[in-house]
């Protein structure tokens, strides 16, 4: 005999844990309360959300890879903070052709948006300047973690709209895949007190 969940099962289900802030204006407990609320998240808006927040990231890391010091500043100027910054420029590419491709709402891929969305990200953390390179580490950690984290709940919305295609299950996997690489390089880079 099937299973049968009850509302609170689904919903502890389909929810994140833990929702970091920047998505909390698109009125994210709002649409955790009942499952018809997940339904009510305008898709196309959190859509433009995750690209600011992404071209938020790229900026923190190019600033972290400039502001780069200490001991372990030749690896983390270049392989870690110079390489995430280089490789979110195309992830930046790649996800506002895929949201343009799937909705073909051309208004979502508004530099100002962007901006905007962007600036909500960015004054949700420290900035790399005037902390030591453990602290940017740790930083840098948590902004992948709460990223994870929104790209959970995208693919949920997605899936709650159903909206999800062969091809953006795959794109927000992969996206996934590797920004959880980056949560381990960070993981490891925070273990200073084991130089
Ligand atoms: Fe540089």
């Amino acid at each position: 005999m099937s299973k049968k969940f009850n509302s609170t099962e689904i919903r502890d289900f389909l929810t994140p844990q833990k929702k970091p802030a920047f998505m909390e204006s698109c009125n994210v407990d709002a649409w955790t309360q009942t499952m018809g609320d997940i339904a009510m998240v305008k898709v196309d808006e959190l859509c433009c959300k995750m690209i600011g927040a992404l071209r938020g990231i790229h900026t923190w890391y190019h600033t972290a890879h400039v502001l780069a010091k200490g001991t372990g500043f030749a690896g983390d100027h270049v392989h870690l903070y110079g390489e995430i910054y280089n490789e979110i420029t195309d992830q930046l590419d790649g996800t506002m052709e895929k949201i343009l491709g799937l909705l073909n709402e051309e208004s979502l891929i508004c530099p100002r948006k962007i901006t905007s969305h962007s600036l909500e990200l960015l004054e949700m953390y420290d900035g790399p300047s005037d902390k030591s390179g453990h602290e940017i580490a740790q930083i840098a950690l948590q902004i992948e973690k709460d990223f994870l984290t929104a790209m959970e709940i995208l693919y949920k919305v997605a899936k709650a709209h159903e909206m999800m295609t062969l091809g953006l299950e795959d794109f927000i996997a992969g996206l996934a895949n590797t920004h959880e690489r980056y949560v381990y390089l960070l993981q490891q880079r925070v273990k200073s007190n084991r130089d």
